[in-house]
């Protein structure tokens, strides 16, 4: 299926097939990442070095990596990091002495717990046990009721990195349908929350919508974060609309490469050579309907840690400037507000 505009031509008017905008995540990171360096710097010549404490429980590969990019870009930018490694086999009791330390330690002004937590640990109590001053992931429940309630102030990372792509890419929200399928704590929820108060009329589906793909077909602006590979269809795309595709999903079945990547050589090379490819949760096809895409990889994921990074620094900065008040304190957040 191919896309075609209407493109005025002098004193005609033709169709011709224009593909999607591609959303560059890496560009838009580095713009924000030499914001984040004056800031950065800004801090330090008061004596003040942000810094991030990430918690990697047990040895789940793609969280390994995760938490590897995250500390390098700590380093990047020249804050403070330290990487705690629980084995897989440590308690929830255990976890939350290790955050004790965290939420007491002067030095460390966020803390990321990398999900997902071992079954055997309750994922909710480790996560309320973060100081919701330090709370960088924006997961505590308290970040998230300040976000319900509009006090934008450390907001979860994927969904403000998405809000990022679209407003650095000038795409309109105010007043847009915006689709958001999933409704996960990490993406889905905050997601719907942020397009919300930036006035789009949000729709949030999941595994029991029904039809899916004519609701996500009114949508000029889609958030497809449901962690199924290549789900959303090209025919499930208006014309023209804005897809920013948070999944990540790694294929290893060769058969399921060739039917996702049928016409994507470059990524069927890249198939034969790894073994393996990522996809997104839309369907490559759909980059030929939509106006804007983001790809995977290069989309979200680098905005998710520019988002951490600049949490970070908000949370540094917060600390000192309200002690030891949550950032969720009335005159925190309005300070916090993007
Ligand atoms: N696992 C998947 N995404 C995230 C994230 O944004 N933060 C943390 N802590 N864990 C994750």
């Amino acid at each position: 299926m191919c896309y075609y505009r209407r493109v005025e031509e002098s004193f005609t008017e033709r169709e011709i097939f224009v593909p999607a905008r591609i959303l560059n995540g890496n560009a838009i990171r580095d713009e924000i990442y030499a914001e984040l360096k004056r800031e950065i710097a800004d801090l330090n010549a008061a004596g003040i070095r942000p810094g991030l404490a990430a918690v990697l429980v047990g040895e789940n590969a793609a969280s390994q990596i995760y938490v590897r990019n995250k500390i390098a870009a700590c380093e990047q930018l020249g804050l403070g990091s330290w990487l705690k490694t629980p084995s897989a086999t440590a308690t929830t009791e255990e976890l939350l002495d290790l955050i004790g330390q965290l939420n007491e330690s002067d030095e460390v002004d966020g803390i990321l717990v990398q999900l997902p937590l071992p079954d055997r640990v309750d994922t909710k109590t480790i996560l309320a046990a973060v100081d919701p001053a330090k709370d960088v992931d924006g997961f505590h429940p308290m970040s998230l009721g300040q976000l319900v309630s509009g006090r934008l102030c450390l907001v979860a990372c994927t969904p403000a990195g998405c809000m990022e792509i679209l407003r650095r890419s000038g795409v309109p929200i105010e007043g847009a349908d915006a689709v958001v399928v999933g409704r996960s704590d990490i993406v889905g929820k905050p997601m719907a929350l942020l397009l919300m108060h930036a006035n789009a009329t949000v729709t949030i589906c999941h595994s029991k919508t029904r039809d899916l793909p004519d609701v996500v077909r009114r949508a000029s602006i889609v958030i497809a974060a449901i962690g199924r590979p290549a789900m959303i269809q090209p025919d499930w795309v208006r014309p023209g609309a804005t897809v920013i595709d948070v999944g990540i999903n790694r294929i290893t079945d060769a058969a399921e490469a060739e039917r996702i990547f049928a016409n994507v050589p470059a990524k069927l090379a890249q198939f034969r050579e790894k073994g393996s490819v990522l996809v997104g949760d839309v369907h490559p096809g759909v980059a030929e309907v939509a106006g804007a895409i983001t790809p995977v990889p290069g989309g979200v994921g680098p905005l998710t840690i520019a988002m951490l990074m600049r949490n970070t620094v908000k949370a540094a900065r917060l600390r000192r400037e309200h002690g030891h008040a949550t950032p969720g304190s009335v005159s925190g957040a309005a300070a916090a507000k993007p």
